[in-house]
């Protein structure tokens, strides 16, 4: 018991160095202090319909707490999209879930990124990318280009931590819920939903 505990507080630290170095080495791309908490990661994937059939989307998977939290609600490896920017991550990733397809690339420019499954209908996205280092305008393309890969009213769902949505409100082009704000992440985090409804 006390073995199974060590080797596990072993793994989040492993975890947690693991991010610290992503982010020492580049703080502009991962933009956040910690991993994910798994409250927040389970929060995020409660959105996903399993049974949908269709591919999830996942973005900044970092070191995989969301994509555990993702995998855990019944989606097949195969049927999960996960596209991280950091070289380092993404290797990491790639060693510790296998059958997901892992991509080394950049959510901004998702043509490219994504290749042959570029013109998929994902069931929704699940985003930890550091949308607030980036400027409004990348931001809002970001989310429209994403809702366009999605059937109508189906979610987006990002995390971010600062107090506002970190994507503007666009009027008759989609609209903005707050789905969560969650005390047990460090530092606390709010979990927005954009959605098309036409
Ligand atoms: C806040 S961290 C995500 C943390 C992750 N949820 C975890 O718990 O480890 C943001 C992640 O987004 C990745 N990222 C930043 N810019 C990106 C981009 N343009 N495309 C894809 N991933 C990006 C970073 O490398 C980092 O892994």
């Amino acid at each position: 018991m006390a073995l199974r505990l060590k080797d596990k507080l072993g793994r989040k630290f492993d975890e947690e160095i693991r991010f610290f170095k992503g982010w020492i080495s580049n703080t502009k791309a991962v933009g956040a202090i910690l991993p994910t908490s798994g409250i927040t990661a389970r929060r995020m994937a409660s959105v996903i319909e399993p049974h949908s059939g269709r591919p999830v989307l996942e973005l900044g998977p970092g070191t995989g707490v969301i994509t555990k939290a993702i995998l855990g609600r019944g989606v097949r490896p195969e049927n999960l999209y996960s596209i991280e920017y950091s070289t380092d991550f993404y290797l990491h990733l790639k060693r510790s879930f296998e059958g997901v397809n892992f991509i080394n690339g950049d959510a901004f420019d998702l043509d490219t990124t994504l290749g042959d499954a570029r013109d998929t209908t994902f069931d929704c996205v699940i985003s930890a990318v550091p949308l607030l280092n980036f400027p409004m305008s990348r931001r809002v393309a970001l989310i429209e280009d994403l809702l366009a890969r999605l059937p109508v009213g189906r979610p987006v769902v990002q995390i971010s931590y600062g107090p506002m949505s970190p994507v503007v409100a666009m009027p008759g082009r989609y609209i903005i819920q707050h789905l969560d704000f969650v005390v047990r992440n460090i530092p606390p985090a709010q979990l927005w939903i954009y959605r098309r409804t036409h």
